[in-house]
């Protein structure tokens, strides 16, 4: 199995997702800062990975902590908590992965500072085992969804990779091809940052699922064709009322298989429904540095001077959604009510 992220002599170790997929290398972490900056720079990318990385990176800031006072060491943690906090704006996962070793620090009965920095290394690790747990619960609930021999078009990565690992929306393909399902995938690159033909292309070929790569702009015409089944896609997060931020080019991709009446599905962890925003018009989306759309591979492909817009991710309304797939059940609308259900589910 893909090793995403882990916490190894009192490090946290992540596979470079920058490199990939010429190189497989791993960029080392043994300070909270460079949880941080590999969070920013895209090391370590997918909204519930970089929920493990804030909880490991809490857990290293934690560590750096030195003092026996606990009051200090509770204001000290919450700073490093806060300073994480701000790597990226939109999956809500980073905040929630933060908020739960937070609640571990607020509401625990241990006095000796030492025993709290080992209790929060263990949460953190929990986090993880609990990621993949989940992607596995919610790839056997999702993969009903498939029919044998479909075609799977899938945006951007939500794999082993976005994951603590399996992964969401390459979790349900998984699933389905381990219920003995035969499945094909149609991979968009998801431009600017390619997570697509480098990162879902390397995972199902190593997998040996049969996968085809297209550019973003052949969905469309694919669909027309009849040659896509069903979309599935990850979440980075869902509203209240089931609005879903992902990758930029996912609403594009809703649209036409509306258009075409082909399902789409959100695959995603109810860690990724933030209960507090009422729909997508809340959600903050990111914007990052120009030099991801005006450069490929390091290389200028457009003229200096133009202007650039690269907003990271997009809202799929509620309306444009099959069903959104989690641990707790498959998820259908109205989804006021379904995802309020899973919210008192605990
Ligand atoms: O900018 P990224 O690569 O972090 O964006 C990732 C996505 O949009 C994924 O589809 C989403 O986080 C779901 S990952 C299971």
């Amino acid at each position: 199995m893909i090793k995403t992220i882990e916490w190894k002599n009192d490090r946290v170790i992540m596979i470079d997702q920058r490199k990939l997929p010429e190189k497989e290398i791993y960029f080392v972490c043994s300070d909270y800062r460079q949880v941080i900056k590999a969070i920013k720079e895209m090391v370590i990318r997918g909204a519930p990975a970089i929920g493990i990385a804030a909880a490991m990176g809490a857990a290293l800031g934690a560590k750096s902590i030195e003092t026996r006072n606990l009051d200090d060491f509770k204001v000290r943690f919450n700073k490093i908590c806060e300073e994480i906090g701000r790597a990226r704006p939109t999956a809500v996962n980073l905040s929630w992965a933060l908020k739960r070793m937070q609640n571990l620090v607020e509401k625990s009965s241990i006095k000796k500072t030492e025993t709290l920095k080992k209790t929060l290394i263990q949460e953190a690790r929990s986090i993880l085992s609990e990621d993949i747990a989940i992607n596995k619960r919610l790839g056997f609930i999702g993969q009903k969804v498939i029919k044998d021999r479909a075609t799977v078009l899938t945006h951007c990565n939500a794999g082993a990779l976005a994951t603590g690992g399996y992964g969401t929306a390459l979790g349900v393909i998984r699933a389905a091809k381990e219920a003995g399902k035969q499945v094909q995938v149609i991979a968009d690159e998801t431009r600017p940052f390619l997570q697509g033909a480098r990162l879902t292309a390397w995972e199902l070929v190593r997998d040996h699922i049969p996968v085809t790569l297209i550019t973003d702009n052949m969905a469309g015409y694919l669909m027309k064709k009849g040659l896509i089944d069903v979309v599935i896609v990850g979440a980075d997060r869902i509203a209240a009322n089931g609005d879903t931020a992902n990758k930029i080019g996912t609403y594009s991709v809703a649209i036409s298989a509306k258009e075409h009446g082909i399902p789409f599905y959100v695959a995603a962890p109810c860690s990724t429904i933030d209960h507090q925003i009422k729909t997508g018009e809340d959600i903050p989306i990111e914007e990052r540095n120009e030099k991801e759309v005006t450069h490929i591979g390091g290389k200028r492909i457009a003229p200096p001077g133009v202007s650039v817009l690269n907003p990271a991710f997009d809202v799929t309304p509620h309306s444009f959604i099959a069903g959104i797939i989690t641990e707790k059940g498959l998820l259908k609308a109205p989804y006021r009510r379904s995802i309020a259900k899973v919210r008192q589910k605990g």
